[in-house]
């Protein structure tokens, strides 16, 4: 898992010899239920195509891994996508941008996983109306599912089951080469533009600006404790709320959060030194981007919050293809004050053109292999 690497570096050395105590136990830690409908999707248990097909969407890509979805099956092959308001961002995402795209993620998820059961899906966006300023109570999306043989596979489909958003540093000594940068951008769709740059000045140049946004987000109270209050530490607590920031499923972890070296508080403590080290981590994972790629949408509307999401799944499946890792970083991109600086310089610094929104920025490089993140099951999910 992602978080586990980074927390081996956070912790000291006595920390370590700690955990050494614990042997066989490391064998025990996987958060095997929290990383379980990874093995279930598409498993034929699921009679009900939308179930089978919705068994995927739910691995999609999503904001702190909130997993804002919710669907009806009540009407015969429909299924209608409604957004948890109880899952929303309300700090960093205030107008719920980032999970609107997430959930435009899983609606492609869904779109492929039925086509590869030769199913056509036609999504009809907020049938009930689109919101303004703020999701509501209305549906996201109805989805008519098709008669088989109405659509066929997705090639990037392959590539579902791998796909992470990968939080690792990456290898430095290898760059990304253009021609694969371009194959990635190939697969947005025209609703959306793409961007990428892999010029060693302007790279160094996005990786402090993306530095810096990293830090306004840690140092403003209420945007760093809405992390702090999703994080689910060690194997029991991912098990049970299996979405958020898992930070576990080591032995090592887990002993650290059982002799409580490891906790909310010493990683909110800005004082600590563990909160020191974890910027030090950061530090490095941001500073190996080897390339950037971007998403942008001429206006901001609530389709193309939901389209972005559509390519943003593409890339990273088509990333993931090439073997390169990808990962989200979206703190410029926020709407709160703090941040109004570097959205304005991000903004002009990557559009050509002004009042052009930049709906996803990520960086890429090759990392190490990670297992998958938790997800809620199917079955919690539907209403
Ligand atoms: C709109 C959006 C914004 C995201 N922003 C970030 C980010 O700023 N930093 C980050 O580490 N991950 C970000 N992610 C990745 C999510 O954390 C990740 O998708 C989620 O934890 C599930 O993990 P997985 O993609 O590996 O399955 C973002 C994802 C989406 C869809």
């Amino acid at each position: 898992m992602t978080s586990r690497r980074r927390f081996m570096k956070i912790v000291g050395s006595s920390a370590l010899i700690v955990a050494g105590g614990a042997g066989g136990f490391a064998l025990t830690r996987t958060p095997d239920k929290a990383i379980a409908p990874w093995a279930r999707a598409g498993s034929a248990d699921y009679a009900d195509p939308r179930i089978k097909a919705l068994s995927y969407a739910i691995l999609a890509p999503n904001p702190h891994n909130r997993q804002p979805w919710q669907v009806d099956l009540s009407e015969t092959n429909v299924a209608t996508l409604y957004c948890d308001l109880d899952r929303l961002l309300p700090e960093t995402d205030p107008f719920e941008r980032q999970i609107l795209i997430g959930l435009g993620c899983f609606l492609d998820m869904l779109r492929m996983a039925a086509a590869q059961d030769r199913r056509n899906i036609d999504i009809t966006p907020f049938p009930d109306g689109t919101p303004d300023l703020h999701l509501d109570t209305r549906a996201i999306a109805r989805v008519q599912f098709g008669a088989p043989g109405s659509a066929a596979p997705d090639p990037l489909f392959a590539h579902v089951l791998k796909r992470r958003s990968l939080k690792e540093p990456y290898d430095t000594s290898r760059s990304v080469a253009v021609r694969d940068l371009q194959a990635i951008a190939d697969v947005v769709p025209a609703t959306v533009s793409v961007n990428f740059e892999t010029d060693p000045i302007f790279r160094d140049e996005l990786r402090d600006l993306t530095w810096r946004a990293h830090l306004v987000e840690m140092e403003t109270d209420r945007t760093a404790m809405e992390s702090v209050h999703l994080m689910r530490i060690g194997k029991a607590e991912i098990n049970a709320n299996p979405d958020g920031i898992d930070i576990g499923g080591t032995a090592f972890l887990d002993t650290l959060a059982l002799t409580g070296v490891l906790s909310r508080e010493s990683i909110a403590d800005r004082n600590g030194a563990g909160y020191k080290q974890g910027l030090e981590m950061y530090d490095a994972i941001i500073n190996s981007a080897m390339a950037h790629l971007w998403l942008h949408t001429k206006g901001n509307s609530r389709i193309d919050q939901l389209n972005a999401g559509a390519a943003w799944l593409r890339v990273n499946l088509k990333a993931t293809d090439l073997g390169l890792g990808i990962h989200p970083l979206s703190q410029s991109l926020q709407e709160y004050v703090e941040m109004e600086p570097l959205y304005a310089e991000v903004h002009e610094k990557l559009l050509e053109e002004p009042g052009g929104r930049i709906q996803m920025l990520g960086r890429l490089g090759y990392g190490p292999t990670v297992g998958p993140g938790p997800r809620w099951s199917v079955e919690t999910r539907i209403l």
